[in-house]
């Protein structure tokens, strides 16, 4: 079935998350190589879980999933997700992961890292996103400072992994940080109601 597109950038898109995205999700969460960089998740996942992972969090009204889709051919390489919805505040915590790893180091997780904000905060209206990454996440905090994310804060001795004890990095962008520094994918969409406001 052919994927529509969310959001589309100029080198990635976003869409939805399919059925047939399940075994490429697995294969993702069982490399150490992509894992050992994750803060919620470092054990073995059978496909089960995953499936009842991603089940859950295309139906729950706190989670936001979205696949990230290499153009012009949409091929799979990740998925980037808006976590703990708060709908009350307003706010989520982003979660990101390109499993094709030959893909990283090319500006593409910056690239889908701003889609979906560019989602969160002028479809959703949220006004704050907020990620905890782990300190030895060099790659994926260099991403998060372009995208304009900002330190504001540490978990000390937060995670233990790999015979230690390892500190977890808490960041945030607010609304109106995001769309003084990008440009709005969003914005710039040819809708009726657009032009009728
Ligand atoms: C984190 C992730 C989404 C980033 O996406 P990406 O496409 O690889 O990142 P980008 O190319 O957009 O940006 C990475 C930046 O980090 C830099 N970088 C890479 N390795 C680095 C290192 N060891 N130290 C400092 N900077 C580094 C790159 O040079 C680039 O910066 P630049 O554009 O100024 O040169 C992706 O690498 C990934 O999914 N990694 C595995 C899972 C993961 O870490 N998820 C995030 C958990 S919080």
């Amino acid at each position: 079935m052919k994927r529509p597109i969310i959001l589309k950038g100029k080198r990635v898109a976003l869409g939805p998350l399919m059925k047939d995205d399940l075994d490429r999700c697995w294969r993702w969460i069982n490399d150490k190589q992509v894992t050992q960089y994750l803060v919620g998740f470092f054990r073995v996942y059978t496909r089960e879980m995953e499936e009842d992972w991603i089940d859950r969090a295309l139906r729950a009204k706190e989670d936001l999933l979205f696949a990230i889709l290499l153009l012009p051919d949409l091929q799979h390489i990740g998925n980037v997700g808006l976590h703990k919805i708060n709908w009350v505040n307003r706010n989520a915590e982003l979660g990101i992961i390109i499993g094709e790893k030959e893909y990283w180091n090319q500006g593409l997780g910056t690239e889908a890292t701003i889609l979906a904000l560019d989602y969160a905060f002028n479809i959703m209206g949220l006004k704050s996103v907020y990620l905890r990454v782990m300190e030895y996440n060099k790659r994926a905090i260099r991403c998060y400072e372009k995208v304009g994310f900002k330190h504001v804060g540490r978990l000390r001795s937060h995670i233990f992994r790999g015979g230690r004890w390892w500190d977890v990095l808490i960041m945030d962008i607010l609304n109106e940080e995001f769309n003084e520094k990008h440009p709005s994918a969003v914005k710039a969409m040819n809708l009726d109601i657009f032009e009728s406001a």
